[in-house]
C-alpha cells in the first residue's frame, strides 16, 4: 500500500483509507459485525492505516467496533480519525447542563446538530472511551455551518483539547466549496474532508490546489458516490429501510445513471470494474492524502485496496474523465445542493 504525506502533520497515511460509516449499521442497510471485523482485518493486512469514523455512525457502534478491532493491534501503526457535531444522546446519557442541540437541523437518523462548546468536549470524551484510546489522532467537526467555520471558536475548543493531549490534530468535514475555502483560511486546521468522485468533481478546481498550497491534509469521502459507481444500482433498485440512499429522488437516480453510462462509454473496455476506475481517479490528484472508501465486507476491501496495488487507469483516461465531466451538461444535474 502506498503512503502519502498528511499535510503538515508529519504523519504518513495509506492512500486508500477505510470509511467506517457503513459498519455503524445505520446508513448502508443492515450489516453484520462479523463481516465488518473481517473487512477491517483485511484492510489492516493490506496496509491501510487511516480509519475514518464518527460518533453518529450507528450511534457509537462504528467507534466501538473500531475500538474492539484495534485492541491488541499496534495502535501507533494507524491514524484514527473521528468526528463530532451530530448529537444522538438521550437526556439520561449526558449531563443535564448540556444544551440539547438544534431541533431544526436533523440528519437522516434524526440526530440533532450540536456544536455547543461544552457538548463538543463531552463528545470527545465519549469517543475516546468508545475507541478505547488515550488520544484521537484527528478530531473533526462534522459539517459545521459556514458561519461557525468563519467564527473559528470551535477550532479554539479543539486547540484546547489538543493542549490537553486528548487529540493530536484538527480537521473539518465540509459539504460546500465556500465552507472548504473558509476552512483553508484557518491556519490552525490540519485536515479537510471533502466529497470527490467521478460524478462530482466540484472540489478539484479551487479547493485541491489551495489545500496543496497551504499544506492541508485532504481526505476524500464518498469516492464511489455512495456505492453508485459500483454499477449495482439502476434507478429502479429499491434500497432497504436503514439505507440513507432511500432518500435519493428519481431525478437524481436517472441523472446519475446516465452519467455512469457516459463514463463507461468513455472508458470503453480499458478498465473493469468501474469501482477501480473510480478509486484510481480520486488517487490521481496529488493534493489528496487519503481516499476513504466505505466498505462492508472483505471482498469490497480487496477490490478497493487493489486501486493502490495494481493501478490500471492511464493519465489519458484520467484526462478523458475530467473532460467528460467539464463538457457534458448532465454532470450539472442531480448533484447535492451546495
Ligand atoms: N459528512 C461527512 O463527513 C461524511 C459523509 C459521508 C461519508 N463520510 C465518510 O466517508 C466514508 C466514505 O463514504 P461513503 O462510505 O459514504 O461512500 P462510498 O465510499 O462512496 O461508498 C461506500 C459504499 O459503496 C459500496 N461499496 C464499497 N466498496 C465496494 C466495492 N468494491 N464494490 C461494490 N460496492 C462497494 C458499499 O455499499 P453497498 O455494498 O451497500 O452498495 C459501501 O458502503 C464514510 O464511510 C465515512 O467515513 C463522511
Amino acid at each position: 500500500m502506498k503512503e502519502r504525506r498528511f499535510g503538515k502533520t508529519g504523519l504518513r497515511v495509506s492512500e486508500m483509507g477505510f470509511g467506517c460509516w457503513a459498519i455503524g449499521g445505520n446508513a448502508y442497510g443492515p450489516v453484520r459485525d462479523k463481516d465488518s471485523l473481517e473487512a477491517l482485518a483485511a484492510a489492516w493486512d493490506f496496509g491501510v492505516n487511516f480509519f475514518d469514523t464518527a460518533d453518529t455512525y450507528g450511534e457509537g457502534h462504528s467507534e466501538e467496533l473500531l475500538g474492539k478491532f484495534l485492541k491488541g493491534r499496534a495502535r501507533d501503526r494507524c491514524t484514527l480519525a473521528t468526528k463530532c457535531g451530530w448529537d444522538f444522546y438521550t437526556p439520561s446519557q449526558k449531563p443535564a447542563s448540556l444544551l440539547p442541540g438544534s431541533p431544526e437541523k436533523l440528519n437522516h437518523t434524526g440526530h440533532r446538530k450540536n456544536f455547543d462548546t461544552h457538548y463538543v468536549r463531552f463528545a470527545c470524551e465519549q469517543s475516546l472511551k468508545r475507541l478505547g484510546t488515550d488520544v484521537i489522532d484527528l478530531f473533526q467537526l462534522h459539517n459545521p455551518s459556514l458561519e461557525l467555520i468563519q467564527k473559528g471558536d470551535l477550532v479554539s475548543v479543539l486547540e484546547g483539547l489538543k493542549k490537553e493531549g486528548k487529540i493530536r490534530f484538527i480537521g473539518i468535514s465540509v459539504h460546500t466549496e465556500a465552507e472548504a475555502l473558509a476552512v483553508l483560511e484557518d491556519p490552525r486546521v490540519h485536515a479537510i474532508q471533502i466529497i470527490l468522485n467521478l460524478l462530482d468533481q466540484r472540489m478539484t478546481t479551487k479547493i485541491l490546489p489551495e489545500a496543496e498550497k497551504k499544506d492541508i491534509g485532504v481526505i476524500v469521502r464518498e469516492p464511489l458516490a455512495s456505492g453508485l459507481l459500483s454499477e449495482k444500482y439502476d434507478p429502479s433498485h429499491e434500497f432497504p429501510k436503514e439505507d440513507h440512499r432511500r432518500r435519493w429522488v428519481p431525478e437524481k437516480r436517472e441523472a446519475d445513471w446516465q452519467k455512469i453510462q457516459l463514463i463507461q462509454k468513455t472508458l470503453g473496455s480499458r478498465i473493469l470494474p468501474l469501482v477501480r476506475a473510480a478509486l484510481e481517479f480520486t488517487l490521481s490528484f496529488g493534493a489528496v492524502s487519503t481516499v476513504i472508501a466505505g466498505a462492508k465486507t472483505r471482498a469490497q476491501v480487496l477490490e478497493n485496496t487493489a486501486a493502490s496495488f495494481e493501478p490500471a487507469l492511464s493519465p489519458e483516461d484520467v484526462g478523458r474523465l475530467k473532460e467528460l465531466y467539464a463538457q457534458e451538461e448532465i454532470f450539472r444535474k442531480g448533484l447535492n445542493p451546495r
